[in-house]
C-alpha cells in the first residue's frame, strides 16, 4: 500500500495505526529525511533573498507513501508570506493585555497561513524580555511570566483553530540577539523553573503543538541538543507530545541532539541527514530515537491534517482581508499606550486649523524589523498618512526635520507640534548579518551556497542604547522652544529612556511597530475618536543602569531572578513608569476587593467604576504577594489580569481566578513545587487584602 496520507475525521486510534503503518513501511533513509527541512537556501537564493516568497519545507513528508510535508512560514506580527496582513508587533499587543483580541488575531493568522499553503507557524514568541535593549523585542509580549503565558497561549489557540500547528519558540533563554548564536546563559534551576520556563509551559498546557529550541546555550549545552530541557522537563516533567524543531541553521551542532530530544532539524538536514543516519547504522543512536521522533511528527500532522476545518475553503481573498486590515486597527488602537498627558490630549480638531507633525519616522512605513518575522503588507498608513487622511492634506504640515528652515515654517504655522520618534530596523531587530552564514563552522558553511553578488549590509540586532537618537531630541527640544503644545509618539519595541527630554513635553504616547493601519489608530487617539487602554508591559527606567547587566558581545551571561518590576521592587527604585502604567482619557476608581479561596484556586472580584466623562476600558491587574520576604521572594508578582469597558459613571464588577498552582515556588534539591503557607496580599488597582493559605 502506498498511500498512507491522512483522511479527514480520522480517530486517534486511526491515526496511531496509520503512523504505525508509515514507521513499518518507511525506510531509515525515508525517516531520517522526515527529521529536518530541505531546500530553504536554495530556494531564498533563487528568490533574490525575497523573505517568504514560498512556503518552505520544514520536515515530514514521504511522497512514496503520500505523507505530507510541514510547510512553515513565519510570525508574529503577520504571516511572513505573500502580502499579508501585518498586525502591530507582539509587544504592542502585550500592551493590550488582552487574550479575546490575541486569539482573534491568531484565528485571523491561521486563515492567512491555510490561504497560502502552510501547516505549520512560527509565530508564538514568548521569550522574555529581561532587558529592554533586547534586539528581539518587539517579537514578544513583555517582561512578566504569566503575562508572557496567557498572550502566547491565546495565539496559539487562534492559529490552531484552523489546523495550523503552531510553534511556540525560542526555548529557551534567548533573550540577547547578536551573539545568539553563541552565547552561554548560566542560571540556577528554582530561577529558570519560576521565571523563564512557566510561560512555555502555559502555552504548551493550551494544546500549542511545536516548540521551536533555541540558538543559544544554556549551562553549557546547546538548547537544540539539551536532554535536560527537550526530554526531562519538556516530555517527562509536562507530557509535551508534539515534536519539537531546531532554530534556523545553527540550531543543533551534533546528531545526539536527536536522542537529546530534538526531533526536527530546520530548515537543512546539515546536522541531521546522512550524519544522523551513519549514527544509527554505527549503532552510537539507537533506532528507537528516529522511530520516536517520527511517531511525534507524524501524530502531530495527521491529527491536525484529520481535524475538521473551520471553513469550507481558505482561498487568497481571505489574505489581508478588509476584516483582517480592520482587526489591524483595532488592535493599534488597544495597544497604544499613553506615558504622560497633561491635558493637552486628545486634541480637538475644531481648534486645530493646522498641526505639525515632525520627524522621519512620520512618513516611514515602519512595521518593525528585517528579520524572520517580517511581514510585506499590501500597504502601511504612516502617522502622516494617518494624520492627513483625518484632517485634510492641507491641515498638517510635515517635516522630517533634516533642514531648519523646512521645521521653523512647519511648526511656525502649527497650532500643535507631533514628533514622532524612535526607532527602525536599522536600529532594533533581529540580526541579519550580511552574509546568510556568519560564524558558521566550516563542515556547516560548506553545506551552504555561497552568496550571488554582494551581500547586503548587516542590520538591526540588540540596541546600543535605550534613548533617543541625538537628531531626534534635538527635535523635540525645538518643537518646545516654539511654545507650542507638543506631543511625542515613541515608535519602538520596548522601553524608551525618555529622561532627557521629557520635560516641558504635553504629552507622550508609545505605538511600538504599530502595523500595517498604525497611522489611521494614531490619529484617531489623538484626536479622542478612541480613548487609549495600553498598558506597559515592561518598566521604563529613569536609569538604564537599574536594568539587569546587558551586554551585546556577551558570549557568557548569568540570568540572575531579577529583571522588570521585581528587581525594582526588591531594591527599591523608582521607575520612571512602571509596569502596568498607561493613562486614559478618562479615570476609574476600584473598590470593594474580595478574595475567596475556593480549593483550587482564589477568587476575587473587585468593582471598577468609570468616574471620567468619556467611556473607556480598563486593564484590571491582580498581583499576588507572598507570605515570604527571603531573599529570593519576589514583592509580588502578577497573577491575573482582564479588560473592563466601561460608559461615564458606569460601575462593573470583574471577577479574576488565580490557580494555587500559579503561587508555588520551585524546590530545586527535590524537583518539585510547594506552597509557602501564610498570609498571601491581594492588590488590584491600589485595593489590598490577605487570604491566608
Ligand atoms: C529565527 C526564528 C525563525 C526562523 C525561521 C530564525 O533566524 O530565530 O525565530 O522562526 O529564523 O525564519
Amino acid at each position: 500500500m502506498s498511500d498512507l496520507g491522512p483522511e479527514q475525521g480520522m480517530t486517534p486510534a486511526e491515526i496511531d495505526e496509520r503512523v504505525n503503518a508509515i514507521l513499518r513501511a518507511a525506510s531509515l533513509a525515508e525517516k531520517i529525511a522526515m527529521m529536518s527541512g530541505k531546500g530553504f537556501l536554495e530556494q531564498i537564493r533563487a528568490d533574490n533573498r525575497e523573505w517568504g516568497k514560498r512556503p518552505y519545507k520544514a520536515g515530514g513528508g514521504i511522497e512514496r507513501l503520500s505523507v505530507p510535508n510541514l510547510w512553515f512560514t513565519d510570525g508574529p506580527r503577520g504571516v511572513a508570506r505573500g502580502q499579508s496582513t501585518c498586525f502591530p508587533c507582539s509587544m504592542a499587543r502585550g500592551a493590550s493585555f488582552d487574550v479575546t483580541l490575541e486569539t482573534r488575531i491568531g484565528e485571523a493568522m491561521g486563515i492567512e497561513i491555510r490561504a497560502q499553503d502552510c501547516n505549520l507557524s512560527g509565530a508564538v514568541c514568548i521569550n522574555l524580555l529581561r532587558h529592554p535593549a533586547w534586539g528581539r523585542a518587539q517579537e514578544t509580549y513583555g517582561e512578566d511570566p504569566h503575562h508572557l503565558g496567557e498572550m502566547g497561549a491565546a495565539l496559539a489557540t487562534g492559529i490552531q483553530t484552523h489546523n495550523v500547528i503552531a510553534t511556540v519558540k525560542h526555548f529557551v533563554l534567548n533573550s540577547v540577539e547578536n551573539t545568539r548564536f553563541q552565547i552561554d546563559v548560566e542560571i540556577a534551576e528554582d530561577v529558570l523553573h519560576e521565571v523563564y520556563l512557566p510561560h512555555f509551559k502555559r502555552v504548551i498546557d493550551a494544546g500549542c503543538a511545536s516548540v521551536m529550541s533555541a540558538y543559544n546555550k544554556m549551562n553549557g549545552e546547546y538548547c537544540g541538543q539539551h536532554r535536560y530541557l527537550l526530554t526531562d522537563i519538556l516530555r517527562h516533567d509536562w507530557g509535551f507530545a508534539g515534536f519539537v524543531h531546531s532554530d534556523w541553521l545553527l540550531g543543533v551542532y551534533k546528531p545526539y541532539g536527536a536522542s537529546a530530544g530534538l526531533d526536527i532539524e530546520n530548515p537543512e538536514p546539515i546536522v541531521f541527514g546522512d550524519k544522523l543516519q551513519a549514527a544509527v547504522e554505527t549503532g552510537h543512536i539507537e533506532p528507537a530515537v528516529i522511530d520516536t521522533a517520527c511517531r511525534r511528527i507524524l501524530t502531530t500532522l495527521y491529527s491536525f491534517a484529520a481535524a475538521e476545518d473551520p471553513l469550507d475553503e481558505y482561498g487568497t481573498d481571505l489574505v489581508a482581508s478588509e476584516t483582517h486590515t480592520l482587526l489591524a486597527r483595532e488592535a493599534a488602537e488597544k495597544s497604544c499606550v499613553l506615558l504622560e498627558n497633561d491635558g493637552t490630549l486628545p486634541l480637538d480638531a475644531s481648534k486645530i486649523s493646522r498641526l505639525a507633525v515632525v520627524g522621519k519616522p512620520a512618513d516611514r512605513a515602519n512595521t518593525g524589523d528585517f528579520g524572520s518575522s517580517r511581514v510585506n503588507a499590501p500597504y502601511v498608513i504612516t502617522p502622516l498618512e494617518g494624520l492627513r487622511a483625518m484632517l485634510g492634506e492641507e491641515r498638517v504640515a510635515f517635516a522630517d526635520g533634516a533642514d531648519e528652515q523646512g521645521l521653523s515654517t512647519a511648526i511656525g504655522s502649527a497650532d500643535a507640534v507631533i514628533v514622532i520618534a524612535g526607532y527602525t530596523a536599522d536600529d532594533e531587530g533581529e540580526y541579519i548579518p550580511g552574509d546568510l552564514v556568519p560564524q558558521m563552522p566550516d563542515e556547516v558553511k560548506a553545506a551552504i551556497p555561497p552568496n550571488e553578488g554582494e551581500a547586503p549590509e548587516p542590520r538591526g540586532g540588540d540596541r546600543a542604547s535605550l534613548s533617543l537618537p541625538a537628531d531626534q531630541i534635538d527635535l523635540i527640544r525645538s518643537a518646545k522652544q516654539s511654545g507650542k503644545p507638543v506631543v511625542v509618539v515613541l515608535v519602538a519595541g520596548s522601553a524608551v529612556v525618555v529622561e532627557e527630554w521629557r520635560d516641558g513635553v504635553q504629552a507622550i504616547l508609545q505605538t511600538f511597530y504599530s502595523g500595517m493601519e498604525g497611522g489611521h489608530a494614531l490619529a484617531r487617539i489623538l484626536f479622542g475618536a478612541v480613548n487609549p487602554s495600553g498598558k506597559l508591559p515592561f518598566t521604563v527606567a529613569r536609569d538604564p543602569d537599574d536594568y539587569p547587566f546587558f551586554d551585546r558581545e556577551a558570549l557568557a551571561i548569568t540570568y540572575e531572578r531579577w529583571h522588570g518590576y521585581t528587581k525594582f521592587d526588591i531594591e527599591g527604585l523608582q521607575p520612571r513608569y512602571p509596569f502596568g502604567h498607561g493613562l486614559s482619557y478618562t479615570a476609574f476608581s476600584y473598590r470593594a476587593l474580595s478574595a475567596r479561596d475556593v480549593g483550587d484556586a482564589i477568587e476575587l472580584s473587585v468593582s471598577v467604576r468609570n468616574i471620567g466623562e468619556r467611556s473607556g476600558t480598563e486593564v484590571v491587574m491582580a498581583f499576588v504577594g507572598p507570605p515570604q520576604t527571603d531573599d529570593a521572594c519576589p514583592r509580588r508578582l502578577l497573577r491575573a489580569f482582564t479588560r473592563i469597558e466601561l460608559k461615564p459613571g458606569e460601575a462593573g464588577r470583574v471577577r479574576l481566578s488565580i490557580a494555587k498552582t500559579d503561587l508555588h515556588r520551585y524546590d530545586a534539591a527535590r524537583r518539585t513545587w510547594y506552597l509557602d503557607r501564610g498570609t498571601y496580599t491581594l492588590q488590584v488597582g491600589g485595593e489590598m487584602v490577605t487570604v491566608l493559605l
